[in-house]
C-alpha cells in the first residue's frame, strides 16, 4: 500500500455516478456488487453519447472524415489501454467482447496451435469459470493437451508449494491464474507466479478482471505473456474486454474468428491474415464501447490507482472487523492480501434468501457461486455464498448498512 496516496473524496466521487443517488424501494441504493459489474460515471456515459452524436462511423474502412475520426478514437482507446497496463506497444492490446472471450481466444489460438501434445494447462481451484471452461474444452478437443489444478489453501491463498510441484513435472505449457479472486478477494503474487512459470519453460496468463480495477497493473513488470480484463468492471461499458498479449506471441498465433478486417488478402479458396491486433478483431469492433473504455481509464487515472487502492484497503479493514462481529457469519478465506471482495455464509439463511432480504433495504449483493463453482465445492459450500464487493465509490457507511442488514436477517430467519 502507498501510505502517501491522497485520500479519496468519496462524497464528491459519488456525485460523478448518477445511479448512486437513486433509491431502491424508497431506500438509498447501497450498491455492493461492483465485482459483478461496476456503475458508470457521467464521463463514460457522456463520452459514449458524444461519440454517437458527433463522431460515429465504422472504423478502418471509410475514406471519409467521420470514419477517420472514429478510427482515431478507437485506436486512441487502444493506446490508452496499453499505457494503463504498461504494455510495450498498442499492438499488444486486442479488443474482445469481455474477459471470457479473451480466454477463449487464447485457448483456441495459442492453445491449439502452440501447445504440444503431452503439455498441460495449469489453472487453480479458485478460477472463475471463464478461466476454466475454455481449458476444459481445449483438453477435450483430442489434441493430447492436459489440464491440472493448483490447490487453494484453507486461507484462500494459492498454494505455492503445490504450484511448484506441478511445474516440476516439466509438462506445463501454460499457467493461467487469476490476479485477484472474484470470490475470496485474494490478490495472487503475479510476478512470482510468472517468474516460476518462465523458469519451468511455461507461458503465463492472468485473469485481471478484478485486479485491474483495484491495483496498478504493469504487465511488463509482472512478466505476463497474456493478461485479460473487462471494461464493465472498470466503470466502463459492457461489450468490450481486453486481451494483452506479448507481441512475439500474438505475431505467431493464428486467428480465432474469421471475417472482415482480420485479413490481408482473400481469394475464394484462401486467405492470409492481417498483423495483430487486427488479426484477432474480426468484424465491426466495439467502437462506442472503446470510446467509453477510454473515458473510464482516463477517469480512473485522474483519481489514481494508488489512491483507489488505499481507499479500498481501508474499506477491507473496516469490513473485516465489522463482519467478524456478526454471530453466525462465516467469511470465505482470510487471505493476506485481499481486494474489496467478501464472500460469506450466514448460518440462519440461504444466500439467495439473504440477498432478497437485503434488497428490501436497498442493498445489492450477489448470491450463488459467483461463476466459481469448484471453489465453493473446495470449501464445502455447494449451496453458495453471498458476496459483497466494493468499488472506488463504496463507503464505510454502506458496509455498516450491510452489517445492520445482516443482523436483521439473522433475527428474521432465526
Ligand atoms: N464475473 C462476475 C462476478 O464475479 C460476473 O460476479
Amino acid at each position: 500500500m502507498n501510505d502517501m496516496a491522497p485520500r479519496l473524496d468519496v462524497a464528491r466521487i459519488r456525485q460523478d455516478f448518477p445511479i448512486l443517488s437513486t433509491t431502491v424501494r424508497g431506500r438509498p441504493l447501497v450498491f455492493l456488487d461492483s465485482g459483478a459489474s461496476a456503475q458508470k460515471p457521467r464521463a463514460v456515459i457522456e463520452a459514449m453519447t458524444r461519440c454517437m452524436e458527433t463522431a460515429y462511423a465504422n472504423v478502418h474502412r471509410g475514406a471519409y472524415h467521420l470514419s477517420e475520426v472514429a478510427t482515431e478514437a478507437y485506436e486512441a482507446a487502444r493506446a490508452a489501454t496499453a499505457r494503463f497496463l504498461g504494455a510495450a506497444a498498442p499492438e499488444e492490446i486486442v479488443f474482445t467482447r469481455n474477459s471470457t472471450e479473451a480466454f477463449n481466444l487464447v485457448a483456441h489460438s495459442f492453445g491449439r496451435a502452440m501447445l504440444k501434445p503431452g503439455q498441460v494447462v495449469l489453472v487453480s481451484e479458485m478460477e472463475h469459470h471463464a478461466n476454466l471452461v475454455p481449458w476444459q474444452m481445449l483438453r477435450d478437443a483430442g489434441l493430447g493437451i492436459g489440464l491440472r489444478f493448483i490447490r487453494v489453501t484453507d486461507a484462500g491463498e494459492l498454494d505455492m508449494e503445490d504450484y511448484a510441484r506441478h511445474l516440476a513435472q516439466g509438462d506445463v505449457g501454460l499457467v493461467s491464474v487469476t490476479h485477484m479472486s472474484n470470490v475470496l478477494g485474494t490478490v495472487t503474487p503475479a510476478a512470482r507466479i510468472a517468474a516460476m512459470a518462465h523458469e519451468a519453460g511455461a507461458k503465463v496468463m492472468f485473469d485481471g478482471s478484478q485486479a485491474a480495477v483495484h491495483r496498478s497493473v504493469d504487465v511488463q513488470a509482472i512478466g505476463a505473456d497474456f493478461y485479460a480484463f473487462t471494461g464493465h468492471k472498470l466503470y466502463g461499458p459492457t461489450g468490450i474486454g481486453i486481451l494483452y498479449g506479448r507481441a512475439s506471441l500474438l505475431e505467431a498465433m493464428p486467428p480465432f474468428l474469421g471475417g472482415g478486417d482480420m485479413i490481408e488478402t482473400v481469394t475464394l479458396e484462401h486467405s492470409t491474415w492481417a498483423a495483430p491486433p487486427a488479426r484477432f478483431e474480426a468484424g465491426t469492433p466495439p467502437i462506442i464501447e472503446a470510446v467509453g473504455l477510454h473515458a473510464a481509464i482516463d477517469y480512473v487515472n485522474a483519481i489514481g490507482l494508488p489512491a483507489i487502492e488505499a481507499h479500498e484497503r481501508a474499506l477491507v479493514e473496516h469490513a473485516s472487523a465489522t463482519l467478524a462481529r456478526i454471530p453466525g457469519l462465516s467469511l470465505l478465506g482470510t487471505p493476506q492480501d485481499r481486494g474489496g471482495v467478501f464472500a460469506f455464509a450466514l448460518d440462519a439463511a440461504h444466500p439467495h434468501d439473504l440477498a432478497t432480504f437485503l434488497d428490501r433495504r436497498g442493498i445489492c449483493v450477489r448470491a450463488g457461486r459467483h461463476c466459481a463453482e469448484p471453489l465453493h465445492t473446495r470449501f464445502g459450500l455447494d449451496g453458495g455464498t453471498a458476496r459483497a464487493s466494493f468499488g472506488l465509490y463504496t463507503t464505510e457507511a454502506e458496509i455498516d448498512a450491510l452489517a445492520e442488514g445482516l443482523e436483521a436477517a439473522r433475527e428474521f430467519f432465526a
